[in-house]
């Protein structure tokens, strides 16, 4: 609901930064630019933070940095502490995204391959609405998945072998909806067991064909660490079965802390300080107004 969401940014973001000041101990006369998201997103959404950032900008006499959502998220390993450097393979995998990206340095991204319908995070949350979970369905799914069976139920493992690193949920979340009706109870109901037996069933066949592209895009890019960003990063079985063929190929595999991986406001301030250290930085200057960009291929 756009509407809905851009006015909640506009009650959260000014005592949000005031926050994130008081919690780093700065203030923000000490800040000497300001990041903001120009884009892809919701409109409402994106003038709410690009309108603040400019007024911000103007009153403190500041240069803006024009982010990239999906930028904040490919780059948001590199905060983790852990050891990382370009060139990596990320797999970014979000309610909006699923993508494999060959990073080889700031601002240098290759697509390899991205969905060409439903989102993997998308797919979680529509199969969890349909075994009665309420949203954000993904981890509620994954912790109901803890107690089933995978395989029990034999699910399609769209485009798995379609030689190229390009994904499709749309069908594998259509057959779990035929799963539903086919299982159901003449009450309607499904039962527990069930249940349990369709979400592990559903998150091994997504994990399925996630670590076998993973796993394809960086033999065919050469690299040797895969990292992994967006909100289904944080799904556990995921982690363990990418971890367990980084173990087997004697290469590298990193997930940034699930606080990183979801939507958040340091993975932009960070894409933000890598582009100015870079050099090629989207400078914004505040006195011209400002602009944001719903539609912004990376
Ligand atoms: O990156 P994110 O926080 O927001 C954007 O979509 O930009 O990702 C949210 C998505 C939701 O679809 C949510 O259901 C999914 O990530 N998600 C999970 C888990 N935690 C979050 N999916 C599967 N397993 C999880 N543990
Ligand atoms: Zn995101």
């Amino acid at each position: 609901m756009p509407e809905l969401a851009s006015r909640d940014h506009i009650r959260r973001l000014v005592p949000l930064i005031r926050q994130a000041c008081e919690f780093g101990g700065a203030s923000l006369r000490e800040v000497g630019a300001i990041a903001f998201t120009e884009g892809p997103g919701l409109g409402g959404a994106l003038l709410t933070g690009a309108g603040l950032a400019a007024g911000l900008g103007l009153v403190l006499g500041i240069p803006l940095i024009a982010i990239h959502h999906l930028e904040g998220h490919l780059l948001s390993p590199l905060m983790s502490g852990e050891d990382i450097s370009p060139p990596y393979v990320a797999l970014l995998v979000s309610g909006g995204h699923t993508q494999l990206m060959l990073v080889s340095g700031v601002g240098q991204y290759t697509l390899l391959g991205e969905t060409i319908d439903d989102a993997a995070g998308e797919a979680f949350d529509k199969t969890a609405m349909l075994l009665g979970l309420s949203y954000p369905g993904g981890p509620a799914l994954a912790k109901l998945a803890e107690t089933g069976i995978p395989y029990q139920f034999k699910l399609p493992k769209p485009l798995l072998h379609s030689g190229n690193l390009d994904f499709s949920f749309s069908g594998l979340k259509t057959a779990v909806a035929n799963l539903v009706k086919q299982e159901r109870h003449p009450d309607g109901t499904l039962s527990d067991t069930c249940r349990a037996n369709i979400a592990a069933s559903f998150q091994a066949a997504v994990v399925d064909v996630l670590v076998h592209k993973c796993r394809d895009a960086l033999r065919t890019s050469s690299a040797q660490t895969l990292v992994v960003a967006g909100g289904v990063g944080a799904n556990a079985e995921l982690r363990r079965r990418l971890q367990e063929e980084a173990r087997i190929h004697g290469d590298q595999v990193c997930f940034p802390p699930p606080h990183l991986c979801t939507d958040n406001g340091a993975m932009i301030a960070h894409a933000a300080a890598l582009r100015w250290k870079a050099g090629i930085a989207n400078i914004r200057n505040a006195r011209e107004g400002f602009n944001v960009r719903p539609r912004w291929p990376l």
